[in-house]
């Protein structure tokens, strides 16, 4: 939603609740400061004064597939950094340098690394090694990580499995995540899905600061260092004056931000359309010719083997269509009418979105909406009903599901059918908002 002041919204909801019962008791706030760190072999463990092999910020996992994963770290200065990696239960590590036209970058202070062709479903462990250039100082040796980590790459064998995912938490990550992460079960989910609006405002002119403050710092405490997170790139997530620096950050190797997957049965297609870059002809001109990528990708998508093959598809993406009906400038008429495909090989099973802060399901075909929590319209008075015609309604044919901000939401995936939660977790006994069952056909079965 386009509003300056969500968090403080959040954070007075929080306030609220808290007269109900107590959530709320801690929350991160942000510091630089030395570490003091006891060690009985102080003498020969101190940290050189130019390891930058423990990240400042991260590590964070993104862009998971069957043969890759993307790691991200910054460093407290800009350096020459490298990964380290290799398949758990092995001994020799492979290490591969960020470089650039085939030289070390020590130009750079935030480090991705897209790793390739990787096994399926295997873990692999991971560090830094940090380096400085001879030309700034006569330290430099090369320095290998002491810190470990692992991840797990995607498996088309696993057949059972939970995915977590939240919408629109507008930077209140640091008040919320914990209460929403341990009160709903989410440390057991393969991986994570923030349906975007994930910073308080927008980019701003320091991305960095919006991005790690804003939710990286929460995301990698909990659980971004050893599973993988989808990032949906909402409308505040891709608007400021650092609009330009969300790859830096969050890039995949394809230079675009949407991509696809597969766990298990599931195709998982995370798109990115968007509004905010009509702020200009060339925007306008660019933001026409990504949807356009975008709609040639998706179609070319339907046409692998790997959507074939996927018993579900689910796509993911910041709008849904309540926020298009019209002209439909967000989501795009051609790629909203190219997932509203009803054959067996080509339809979608759910579309999952944020933005709206309602929670809405919209089962397929149906004239009606369910799952409203008990609500009040929004403050742009979008919800809840009517504000579509039935036809507007019936025209899609895939379920459709809208997180609320601060969401929490489970999908429980097996080949038999799909489980998808939403509870609300500020209350006690955390009562589901929504429960239902989405099986192979694209059908759904009502659980509350
Ligand atoms: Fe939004």
């Amino acid at each position: 939603m386009k509003k300056v002041t969500w968090l403080a919204a959040a954070l007075c909801a929080a306030a609220a609740a808290n007269a109900e019962e107590t959530l709320w008791t801690k929350y991160q706030h942000w510091e630089v400061m030395p570490v003091l760190t006891e060690d009985p072999e102080a003498g020969n463990n101190v940290r050189q004064q130019m390891d930058f092999t423990k990240p400042w910020h991260g590590p964070w996992l993104i862009n998971p597939s069957t043969t890759g994963m993307t790691v991200g770290m910054i460093t407290r200065i800009r350096v020459g950094a490298a990964i380290e990696w290799r398949e758990k239960g092995t001994e020799n590590w492979t290490r591969r340098w960020n470089a650039t036209c085939g030289t070390i970058d020590y130009s750079e202070d935030v480090h991705l690394f897209h790793l390739q062709g990787l096994k399926p479903g295997t873990t692999y462990e991971y560090r830094f090694v940090t380096a400085m250039s001879g030309l700034e100082t006569a330290y430099t040796g090369i320095v290998v990580g002491r810190e470990m980590y692992t991840f797990t790459t995607m498996d088309p064998k696993r057949e059972k499995y939970r995915v977590w995912a939240t919408a629109d938490f507008h930077g209140g990550a640091r008040l919320n995540l914990d209460p929403m992460y341990e009160r709903t079960e989410a440390s057991t989910a393969d991986f994570y899905l923030l349906l975007g609006d994930n910073v308080e405002d927008r980019f701003a002119s320091d991305a960095m600061f919006y991005i790690t403050y804003g939710y990286m710092d929460d995301v990698c405490r909990l659980w971004g260092k050893a599973k993988p997170t989808v990032f949906v790139r909402g409308n505040h997530d891709a608007s400021g004056q650092h609009i330009g620096q969300w790859g830096r950050f969050q890039g995949h190797p394809s230079g675009h931000n949407y991509f696809s997957f597969t766990q298990g049965p599931v195709l998982w297609v995370a798109l990115d359309t968007n509004r905010e870059w009509q702020n200009s002809p060339a925007g306008t001109e660019q933001m026409k010719a990504y949807q356009q990528e975008q709609l040639d990708w998706l179609r070319a998508l339907k046409k692998t083997d790997e959507w074939k093959r996927a018993k579900y598809r689910i796509v993911c993406n910041h709008f849904g269509w309540p926020a298009d009906i019209g002209e439909s400038p967000n989501l795009g008429a051609d790629i909203a009418k190219e997932l509203n495909d009803v054959t067996p090989e080509g339809r979608i099973h759910l579309f999952l979105a944020g933005h709206t802060h309602v929670y809405t399901r919209h089962d397929p075909g149906a004239a009606e909406l369910k799952a409203f929590p008990a609500g009040k319209p929004n403050k742009k008075g979008v919800l809840p009903p009517p504000y579509a015609s039935k036809e507007d309604l019936t025209q899609y044919k895939y379920c459709q599901v809208i997180g609320r901000q601060c969401e929490t939401l489970t999908l429980d995936v097996s080949p038999e059918k799909i489980v998808v939660r939403s509870r609300d977790w500020r209350k006690p006994g955390l009562p589901d908002y929504d429960k239902f069952e989405l099986y192979p056909d694209g059908s759904v079965k009502d659980l509350k």
